[in-house]
């Protein structure tokens, strides 16, 4: 997968992807995530990148010229364009997954008070929210959705395993897990997960995500 950011700030960006398994995956060339910073594709002496919203207001608004500039620059024919903006469709695990089967992702990271509206009519394909609040730079968004789909890229975890077993990827939230010692401080590890009998544990495991769902996250077990 190729992934192409556009920032106003792409120092917030490179630490997150400059630490462990976002730093493999690139290294072993699993996924390759290029920053851009949308000033390069301004023209005028000050590199100007937002201005006053018509109809006044508080705030600054993007600019729509360098945005179209980056993003028509970046894209080809199979390119998603993405923006992170509060006002998107929320992330969930699921449309992680659809992202992840994606060949180019390109993502505008907003910034000031948002974008220009033309920039949404004509260029973007997807808008992506991380939640109900609002941060001040769409790069951390962008971080945060980079690091979900990522990690669903065949090979990137070690253990293939580990994103099938992940809390919503069944629906459920996965229930509590134990690891060495035994015994911590009076503390003990359910006999069940010491028994060696497979299917016991299976069950048990099953049960309490069930259980973990039920008291923390009831919406999930409603059906549609
Ligand atoms: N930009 C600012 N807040 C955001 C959010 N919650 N999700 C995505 N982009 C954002």
């Amino acid at each position: 997968m190729e992934i192409d950011v556009l920032t106003l700030f792409p120092r917030i960006f490179e630490g997150p992807l400059d630490e462990s398994i976002l730093k493999r995956a690139q290294k072993s060339g699993l996924v390759a995530v290029r920053v851009h910073n949308l000033r390069d594709f301004t023209h005028d002496k000050h590199r100007v990148v937002d201005d006053k919203p018509y109809g006044g207001g508080p705030g600054m608004l993007m600019k729509p010229e360098p945005i179209f500039e980056a993003v028509e620059t970046i894209r080809r024919e199979e390119s998603c364009v993405v923006l992170m903006t509060p006002q998107g469709a929320p992330l969930t695990q699921e449309r992680a997954q659809e992202f992840s089967r994606k060949p180019h992702l390109v993502i505008i990271c907003g910034h000031y008070e948002g974008v220009d509206e033309r920039v949404r009519e004509a260029l973007v394909d997807e808008e992506v929210s991380i939640g109900d609040y609002v941060l001040t730079n769409g790069a951390l968004a962008a971080a945060v959705f980079v690091d979900a789909v990522v990690r669903l890229l065949p090979g990137v975890l070690g253990d293939e395993q580990s994103a099938g077993d992940d809390s919503f990827s069944s629906g459920l939230l996965e229930g509590p897990q134990y690891t060495r010692p035994p015994e911590f401080r009076g503390m003990q590890v359910p006999e069940v997960l010491l028994s060696g009998n497979h299917e016991a544990v299976a069950r048990w495991l099953a049960k309490s995500a069930r259980q973990r769902t039920k008291e923390r996250r009831p919406d999930l077990l409603k059906e549609d």
